[in-house]
C-alpha cells in the first residue's frame, strides 16, 4: 500500500457539487479515488504523448468473409509481433469478427499499427484503448 498524503483543495463551490453528483453517479464512494483517477488518467495521456513506453488494446470489428482480410490482418500484425502481446477472435455473428489485440511498447508504434490495420479495406471499425503499463503510475 502506498503511503497516503492529505492536501487540502480549494474550488468553486458549484463546480464541488458538480463534482460530487457526477462522482456518485460513476459509484465512487470518495473524492479521493475519483480525483486520483483524474489524475492518473491525464498522466497515462502524458505518457501516450510524451513517447513513453505504454500498453493498451487495437479494437477491431470486420466482416472475416472479405476475401484475403483475415490473413492480410495476421500478416499486419507479425510485422509489429514486437508490440504484440495477443490477440482475442471473436465471431460475433455469421459474418463479423471482434478482434481484441493487446499491445505494449511504444505509443507511435502502436497507433501506427491501429492506423494500418484500421485503414485495411474490409475493417468496419477500428480503435484505440489507451491504457498504461501501470510502471509510472
Ligand atoms: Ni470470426
Amino acid at each position: 500500500m502506498p503511503e497516503l498524503q492529505r492536501f487540502s483543495v480549494s474550488l468553486d463551490k458549484n463546480l464541488i457539487i458538480k463534482f460530487d453528483k457526477h462522482i456518485r453517479e460513476r459509484d465512487y464512494s470518495t473524492r479521493s479515488k475519483a480525483i486520483g483517477d483524474l489524475i492518473r488518467e491525464d498522466l497515462v495521456k502524458k505518457e501516450w504523448v510524451g513517447g513513453k513506453e505504454v500498453a493498451g488494446a487495437v479494437t477491431l470489428v470486420y466482416n472475416h468473409h472479405k476475401r484475403e482480410l483475415v490473413n492480410k490482418l495476421i500478416n499486419i500484425q507479425h510485422d509489429f509481433h514486437d508490440l504484440v502481446l495477443s490477440s482475442q477472435h471473436l465471431h460475433l455473428d455469421e459474418e463479423n469478427c471482434l478482434e481484441i489485440i493487446a499491445v505494449k511498447g511504444n505509443p507511435k508504434e502502436v497507433e501506427k499499427l491501429a492506423h494500418i490495420l484500421k485503414a485495411t479495406k474490409g475493417v468496419k471499425y477500428g480503435s484505440v484503448t489507451m491504457a498504461t503499463t501501470g510502471k509510472e503510475i
